[in-house]
């Protein structure tokens, strides 16, 4: 039996922290130069969770049945001693797993392999395409493809495995690049996943004609080789799983957009500065950092609060998006980290 479901019966599994606002990316969806300029404010450190109170944090999550914990930020890799919170969190009893999600241009042999003795098990790398010409263009901070290329080959030498890619479809700025990119990471191990562009935050300009649908991108794949569908590996998976009949691996599609996976969404997230998000695209969070910062308050008080916070959860944004949701503020997802 679950520990606390919400209002729609689902359990808590995931916690995805976001250990850091900065990016040293500048991606044209994600944190346009525009708006996050040199007069950008990011958060003074002052205002981070600091490790204790992140490593609280879990265990008290850990106590509502959290077993996963992602890293994201974001970038995490600029988040000084990441390794020694990542330590500091895999001794938290219950934490069956401590994965990352990461842009790569901070991922050498050497960190990946301090990262991995520290107790990081999985990394997922963020890779919009193999052109330099398109990748720059999107990273917009002139970062070439060959050395997220060597991020990826440092995680696989230090076993954080299974690696996998993340790429973010745009119509008419990468879409050329499905083919290209599954072609080079069949046979490797690493699992490509072709996520559909969100209307995530109020700063990348989204329109649902930029989307390329789960689909589209998987007749495209079709044309060039067979590929059946695999049973996802837990409930609530955001990505749709097929494999290469030819044994060339595995590929995955995040549908979120004309697929909503809401239904068995057990995530929960917490921001660099202590916010709590029950739903990726919500515009308020709830303030974790005052709970922890408030001496009075023990263990048991604060494992309350969020006890009831879970309870009465009841998002589930992607499956209403269709029915004008609004334009609202959202949270972006540079802040939250996906
Ligand atoms: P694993 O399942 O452990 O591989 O991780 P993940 O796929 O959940 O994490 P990752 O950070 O790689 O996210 C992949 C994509 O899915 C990103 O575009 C995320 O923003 C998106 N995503 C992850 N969780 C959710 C969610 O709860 N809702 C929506 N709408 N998108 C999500
Ligand atoms: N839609 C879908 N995915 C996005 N990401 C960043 N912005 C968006 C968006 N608007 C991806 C990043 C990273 C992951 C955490 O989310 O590329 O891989
Ligand atoms: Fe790009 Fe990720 Fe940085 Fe956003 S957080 S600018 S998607 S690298
Ligand atoms: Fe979960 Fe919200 Fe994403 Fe739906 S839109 S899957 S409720 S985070």
């Amino acid at each position: 039996m679950p520990i606390v479901v919400d209002q729609y019966q689902r359990p808590l599994h995931d916690l995805r922290l976001s250990v850091t606002d900065r990016c040293n990316f500048r991606c044209v969806y994600c944190m346009p130069k525009e708006v996050y300029g040199s007069r950008f404010h990011f958060l003074p450190k002052h205002d981070l969770l600091t490790f204790d109170e992140l490593t609280r944090a879990v265990w008290l999550f850990a106590q509502l049945g959290v077993k996963k914990i992602r890293i994201t930020g974001g970038e995490p890799l600029l988040r000084r001693d990441l390794d020694v919170l990542i330590h500091q969190i895999s001794e938290v009893e219950g934490i069956e797993e401590i994965a990352m999600t990461t842009n790569g241009s901070g991922l050498d042999t050497q960190r990946a392999k301090t990262l991995q003795q520290a107790g990081l098990r999985r990394v997922t790398v963020s890779l919009d395409a193999l052109t330099d010409k398109i990748f720059k263009a999107i990273n917009d901070v002139g970062v070439p493809v060959s050395r997220i290329l060597s991020a990826i080959d440092a995680a696989i030498a230090a076993g954080l495995h299974p690696i996998k890619v993340n790429m973010v479809l745009k119509r008419d700025v990468n879409d050329q690049q499905i083919i290209p990119m599954a072609r080079h990471f069949r046979h490797t191990g690493v699992t490509l996943r072709f996520i559909e562009y969100m209307d995530v935050g109020n700063t990348n300009g989204w329109r649902m004609d930029d989307v390329v649908p789960a689909s589209e991108i998987l007749a495209t794949l079709q044309q060039e080789w067979a590929l059946e569908p695999v049973a996802p590996t837990h409930p609530g998976e955001v990505a749709r799983r097929y494999r290469y009949q030819d044994g060339g691996g595995e590929i995955g599609i995040i549908a979120s957009v004309t697929q909503p996976f809401c239904q068995a969404c057990s995530r929960i997230r917490v921001s660099p500065e202590g916010q709590i998000y029950t739903c990726l695209f919500c515009s308020k969070g709830f303030d974790l950092r005052r709970l922890l910062r408030e001496d009075s308050l023990g263990d048991e008080q604060v494992m309350q609060a969020l006890k009831s916070l879970w309870a009465a959860r009841d998002d589930q944004y992607s499956l209403n998006r269709s029915k004008a949701t609004g334009s609202g503020p959202k949270v972006e997802m540079s802040h939250i980290g996906g």
